[in-house]
Order: structure tokens, then C-alpha cells, then sequence
């Protein structure tokens, strides 16, 4: 297997002949392959809480597989929360909590929710330390701080500095602390995440920020979290991040913390992306091969409506291409490449994977394809099918999960019936 798929021509996806999982399945079909969200569980197992934040890849069964391997998990709604449980993740206050609302509101279901399961709160806004103080006294809380910098692959997923909705400003620190103890609640934690698919370097920065912060608090810290967006390579010669240095540094944040305190404290990492991206590919057919002008357009049956990273963020994914006759030799791996821009069925001309931020449409070499073949699209497990979306009234994509070489069907195809569930006609 090449190090990426781009412009290569594949039989197989997991382990899985592409074919066989279109038939089988049908397309647009999302696939991930549970050997590879396993090796990047395995790649952080030196931190000693992972809390996988599964706004990432909320499907029930990836919830199920991570928690099998020891992961716990992140819930950023009330319907995020009742995922967890309904993938076998406790509610309580247990060391680790296995499930934590990170949030910048409770919305009144959220709020009534984690009162009544009794889920540990992560507070983004002083407000909900009002809220959940009058509702819940005397509970341990974590707060999430705003360090006033960030960072993310797009200016959209920077959670940090001042043009940033999430967490709590870092120099209103003490009036949450004193806020907090009105309703006996105490600071338990801290939590900074500056953004997603940033750097190294960004992510460095925290480090010291996280320190100044927990020893302004005190020793009813106990944990501090690192938050996400470790990056994930899309393109080919993007480098993985070095987790081990990246380990280094917040480890010896923990341990003089420990020492300043006198007790332990633990460190929990909460990624998304960097556990799921990779794993997860998407199928989809190509329906029409058209000229328009200078441009070759491959038209698939997938747009914007299962994967919306590329509309929304110019966001790059490695793309191959699968033939319908389930062929790959030799001759065709050395297949003519030719540029074209792939776009999606919706009516809307944004729906186009082949772009840039801004809009700017851009063609890809992509071996020679016709109508009937098929393209996948990598590296989309992260912020993939949990974006999809009902436009064009398109029912959203089939989920299969690839398992010690079985593909199970982990989210059927939606039916009509399912599209336009709940709507009415006024008599
Ligand atoms: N923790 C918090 C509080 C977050 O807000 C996020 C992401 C994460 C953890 C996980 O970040 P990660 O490790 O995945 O970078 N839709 C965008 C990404 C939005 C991220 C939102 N928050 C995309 O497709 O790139």
C-alpha cells in the first residue's frame, strides 16, 4: 500500500475489495477500517487518559470500538451524551469520568441531562457555572479556558484568542473561581484546546499557559486537559506529528504541578481527528465524465451533503480511483493520469471536492475513468459523515465498519421514509 492513496488506482479499502463493498453496500458509502483507528489509539497510549472527542465520528460503533480499547470520550450536546451511553460509555463522577459535556451552554436539555445522569461538566463560559452551580451545588467542575491565542488548519477551526466564541477568558480565571465557590462547586480541572488540525508549535504554546493557569488556581486541580487538534497528514508528504515530543512537554507540565500540589495530577489528551481521519474512506460512483471548456469534470454520486470539509474549509483529500471491473494490475496502476475537477451531484456549484479556500476550483490528476467506476475519497473518517446533511434531500450516506476482515453494516443507508420523518402537512 502506497503511503497515500492520491491519484492512485485501488482495488481494495480495508482490506476490502471496492467492488465488492459497492455492490454489497451501495454508494456513497463511508468505510472505516478499525486496524487503523486502533494504531492510532496505540500511538498515544503514553497519555494517560485518552478522551476521544467524538464530534469527530459519532457513529455508534466507532464509539463501541474505542471505548473497547480503553478510550473514553467527550460529549458536546445533550445528543452526544446519550450516544456515549447508548455505546456502553458509564455516566459518574469515576476517575477518569468516562464521559465529560464540554461545552460553551447548556442548552435546557443539556442542562437537565447532565443533572439527572450525573455527567462531569466542562464549563466554556461563566454562565453555565451560574447554571449548573444553582442546579447541581457542590459538584466538582472543570473549567475551559480561552488562553487569548489559537490556531487551526483554517481560520474557521481556530478556538482561541479574542475572535473565539469557546472557553472562558483566561483573565476572568479568578472571578469564575470565585463564581464558582457561591455554589460550593470546586475548580477540579482545566482544559485549553486553541483549535483543530493546528501544529507542533501552536500546540506548545499552551503548555506554559496551562501552568500559570493551574497554579493561579490551586490544588483542587486534579486534572488538566491538552484538548485536541493534533493534525493529521492529508497530503502526501505531510508529516505525522511527533506525539512522543509532544508528550514530553505536558508531562513535565503535569509533574511539576503534582509537586507544587502535593498530589497527583493527571493529564488527558482529547483528540478527534488524529484517532479517526485516517481511518475512513468514502465511495462513491462516478455518474457522468463531462467536458467544460479546458476542464474534465468526474461527476460523482457523493457531494458536499457527505463530505463537507472541501466546501467549507478548502480542505484537501487524497482521491483514488477504483475501476467497476475490479482491476488493478500492472497496466492500470501505470494508467494515463489526466486533470479534472470532481464534483458532486447537489445544484449548487460549490459542490466540488477539487477546491481551494475561496472557492477556487482546481483539477487533480486522476488515472482515466468512465461512468460506472469509482473514486474514493480518503482520509475522510474526521468531520465526515458526522457533517452530512439532508440538502437536496439526499439521504445520508451508509456507514460500514471493517473489522478483523468482516464488513459490517454500522449505519444503513436513510430511506426516503427516514428524509422526511417528522414533517406535516397542514390539513
Ligand atoms: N476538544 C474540543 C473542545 C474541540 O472543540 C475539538 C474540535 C476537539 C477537542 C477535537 O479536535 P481535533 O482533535 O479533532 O482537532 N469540522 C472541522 C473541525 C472542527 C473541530 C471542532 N472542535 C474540520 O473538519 O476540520
Amino acid at each position: 500500500m502506497p503511503d497515500t492513496i492520491d491519484a492512485q488506482v485501488l482495488t481494495q479499502v480495508a482490506g476490502q475489495p471496492v467492488v465488492e463493498l459497492a455492490a454489497r453496500f451501495g454508494t456513497p458509502l463511508y468505510v472505516y477500517d478499525a486496524a487503523v483507528i486502533a494504531r492510532r489509539i496505540a500511538d498515544l497510549a503514553a497519555f494517560e487518559v485518552i478522551r476521544f472527542a467524538q464530534k469527530a465520528c459519532s457513529t455508534l460503533a466507532v464509539l463501541d470500538l474505542v471505548r473497547r480499547h480503553g478510550v473514553v470520550v467527550d460529549a458536546v450536546s445533550a445528543g452526544e451524551i446519550q450516544r456515549a451511553l447508548a455505546a456502553g460509555f458509564q455516566a459518574g463522577f469515576d476517575e477518569p469520568p468516562q464521559i465529560v459535556y464540554t461545552a460553551d451552554i447548556f442548552d435546557r436539555e443539556a442542562l437537565e441531562l447532565v443533572a439527572a445522569k450525573q455527567i462531569p461538566v466542562n464549563c466554556g463560559s461563566p454562565d453555565m457555572i451560574d447554571q449548573y452551580g444553582e442546579r447541581c451545588p457542590g459538584r466538582g467542575i472543570t473549567l475551559r479556558i480561552n488562553p487569548g491565542f489559537g490556531h487551526g488548519h483554517s481560520q474557521k477551526t481556530n478556538t482561541g484568542g479574542q475572535q473565539s466564541k469557546h472557553g472562558i477568558w483566561h483573565t476572568q480565571l479568578g472571578q469564575c473561581v470565585e463564581r464558582a465557590r457561591k455554589f460550593e462547586l470546586s475548580i477540579a480541572g482545566l482544559h485549553m484546546h486553541i483549535g483543530s488540525g493546528t501544529d507542533l508549535e501552536h500546540l506548545s504554546q499552551v503548555c506554559g499557559a496551562m501552568e500559570r493557569a493551574a497554579l493561579a488556581v490551586g490544588p483542587s486541580v486534579h486534572t488538566i486537559s491538552a484538548g485536541g487538534g493534533l493534525p493529521t497528514p492529508y497530503r502526501e508528504g505531510d508529516k505525522r506529528v511527533d506525539v512522543a515530543a509532544y508528550f514530553e512537554l505536558w508531562e513535565g507540565v503535569r509533574r511539576r504541578l503534582s509537586e507544587a500540589f502535593g498530589h497527583k495530577v493527571s493529564l488527558e489528551l482529547e483528540p478527534g481527528r488524529y484517532l479517526v481521519a485516517e481511518s475512513g474512506s468514502l465511495i462513491a460512483e462516478i455518474r457522468a465524465v463531462k467536458r467544460m471548456g479546458d476542464n474534465l469534470f468526474y461527476v460523482l454520486d457523493a457531494g458536499f451533503n457527505n463530505l463537507a470539509r472541501p466546501i467549507l474549509y478548502g480542505a484537501y483529500h487524497p482521491m483514488a480511483v477504483a475501476y467497476a471491473d475490479g482491476m488493478g494490475g500492472p497496466e492500470r496502476r501505470s494508467g494515463d493520469k489526466q486533470p479534472v475537477v470532481v464534483g458532486g451531484p447537489l445544484c449548487e456549484s460549490g459542490d466540488i471536492f477539487t477546491q481551494e479556500d475561496g472557492g477556487y476550483v482546481r483539477s487533480r490528476d486522476l488515472p482515466a475513468a468512465q461512468v460506472g467506476d469509482f473514486v474514493v475519497i480518503g482520509v475522510a473518517g474526521a468531520y465526515g459523515a458526522v457533517m452530512g446533511s439532508n440538502y437536496n434531500s439526499k439521504p445520508l450516506a451508509a456507514e460500514v465498519l471493517v473489522e478483523d476482515g468482516q464488513a459490517h453494516l454500522v449505519r444503513r443507508r436513510q430511506s426516503f421514509e427516514d428524509v422526511i420523518r417528522g414533517e406535516t402537512i397542514p390539513k
